[in-house]
């Protein structure tokens, strides 16, 4: 799959597939955009009931998303165990070049989780550790529940297969009682999958420049 380098609004990179005609992130700012829903809507609400927080990513990409809930686990001392599943997995030429750090700590600890081997769990510090698996969501075979799943596909418009009711009867499988999915995206139909889940919906405000969000809970 071909990528390339894109500023988004706040100054934060992503990586844009020609194929698809989509970003990895939102234009208005990749870094704002997953801290407003993965962390703030996501972690933060998880992490309220629990110290220990098992993770599941579906999207993993450049590692963003990785990268904030290590941050956020060291700040609140928590202890993440973090799996990220990624189809495709970004070329090391290109996550180099992706600059999402403000400080070396942050950069370093960036190229820890991206240079760390698919198909090893091992800790990145005493608070969070990563497993990445370079699989289709579609054909992996989980051996353990989640209590917080990071949904982060490429939208509906690019790829319909990722937002269809299956992936979700299996997500829920996934989720332990009380376990929360949170992602981006707001369409209608993703919604009422959820709700034929048994799941409660919670429409939330988006981040700047998207009008909703979206938090499922397994009750
Ligand atoms: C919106 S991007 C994820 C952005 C990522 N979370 C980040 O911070 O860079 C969607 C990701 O899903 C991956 N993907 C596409 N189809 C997939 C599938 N069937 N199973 C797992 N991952 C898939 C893509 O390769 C891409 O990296």
């Amino acid at each position: 799959m071909k990528r390339e380098l894109r500023l988004t609004a706040d100054g934060s990179p992503t990586l844009y597939v020609p194929e698809l005609d989509e970003t990895y992130h939102s234009m208005h700012g990749s870094v704002q955009e997953a801290r407003h829903v993965f962390i703030e809507n996501g972690l933060r609400f998880v992490a309220t009931e629990s110290k220990q927080v098992n993770i599941l990513e579906v999207g993993f990409g450049t590692g963003l998303n990785a990268l904030l809930t290590a941050q956020y686990a060291k700040e609140n001392a928590i202890r993440v165990n973090y799996v990220g599943l990624e189809a495709y997995p970004v070329e090391e030429a290109i996550w180099k070049e992706i600059n999402y750090h403000t400080d070396t700590e942050a950069r370093t600890l960036h190229t820890k989780i991206m240079a760390h081997p698919f198909g090893e769990t091992n800790s990145i510090n005493l608070n969070f550790s990563l497993f990445k698996e370079a699989k289709l969501i579609q054909d992996w075979v989980a051996d353990e529940t989640f209590d917080l799943i990071y949904y982060d596909a490429f939208g509906p418009r690019a790829q319909a297969e990722m937002w269809e009711l299956p992936i979700f009867e299996k997500l829920y499988s996934l989720l332990n009682v009380g376990g929360v999915l949170v992602t981006y995206c707001a369409q209608g139909q993703f919604k009422r999958h959820l709700k034929s889940l048994g799941m409660r919906v919670d429409s939330l405000p988006g981040p700047p420049g998207k009008r909703e969000m979206t938090r499922g809970i397994k009750i």
